[in-house]
């Protein structure tokens, strides 16, 4: 059997003609599907540069508006958010990730990962095995992905594993990561293998949210 690739480029066109004949509610329809399979938690599905307040660090907030509105993503550096607990590090990654679907009217798949939870997820799948069950190399399918709460877990070697084989693909594939840690960045670069570093760094942009802790 002979199977036919198509050249990306040919491709991409034929996905940008069959957007171009939606009507606005498929639109908005496909929108929502996007942020409903986003996996985002409760808690922060309302999140939007227009409902949260920018007075607590008006520089970084304008950072991450103006980097959500670029709208050019491919290859494009993500943003490391890092500062102190309940300062609104995960707020804005939520507003960027939900900006970036209402920009690409819905064509980019994007997920939100809680890196503790998330982890605590797989390594259940490995004391019970599930056939079904996705490895973490499942979030690289996404085109934007946000990694929350970065530097909480514990590291060990299984857990250095699963960075490696994350932070890796993300870089080798392009892809585009906002990442929320409340580290400062020089302890969270203590914490991990300089290999991690290094790819953490070519794929993030470091960005220092000032400002008190909201949930106070
Ligand atoms: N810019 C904002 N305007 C209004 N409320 C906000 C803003 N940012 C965050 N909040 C509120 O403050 C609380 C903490 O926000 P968030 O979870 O984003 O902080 P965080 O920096 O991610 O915290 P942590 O470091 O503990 O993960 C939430 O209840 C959120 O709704
Ligand atoms: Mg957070």
């Amino acid at each position: 059997m002979t199977v036919a690739v198509f050249p990306p480029a040919l491709l991409r066109q034929a996905h940008d003609r069959l957007w171009a004949r939606l009507s606005p509610e498929q639109i908005q329809e496909r929108i929502h599907n996007q942020l409903c399979q986003a996996n985002l938690s409760l808690g922060y599905q309302r999140c939007t540069f227009d409902t949260l307040d920018p007075s607590q660090d008006p520089e970084a907030f304008q950072v991450c508006r103006a980097y959500a509105e670029q709208g050019q993503y491919q290859g494009r550096k993500g943003l490391i958010l890092a500062g102190t607990p309940g300062n609104g590090k995960t707020s804005l990654a939520v507003a960027i990730l939900r900006r970036t679907v209402e920009q690409t009217q819905g064509r980019y798949s994007v997920r939100f990962w809680n890196v503790p939870a998330g982890l605590a997820q797989l390594r259940q799948q490995i004391e019970t095995p599930d056939p079904q069950a996705d490895s973490i190399l499942s979030l690289t399918h996404n085109r934007l992905l946000v990694l929350d709460d970065l530097g909480k877990q514990k590291m060990s070697e299984w857990v250095g594993e699963q960075f490696y084989l994350l932070l890796n693909t993300l870089c080798t594939q392009e892809k585009q990561v906002i990442i929320t840690t409340n580290l400062a960045l020089s302890r969270l670069f203590q914490r991990l293998d300089p290999a991690l570093v290094s790819r953490l760094t070519k794929l993030c942009h470091p960005v220092a949210l000032k400002g008190a802790d909201r949930r106070l």
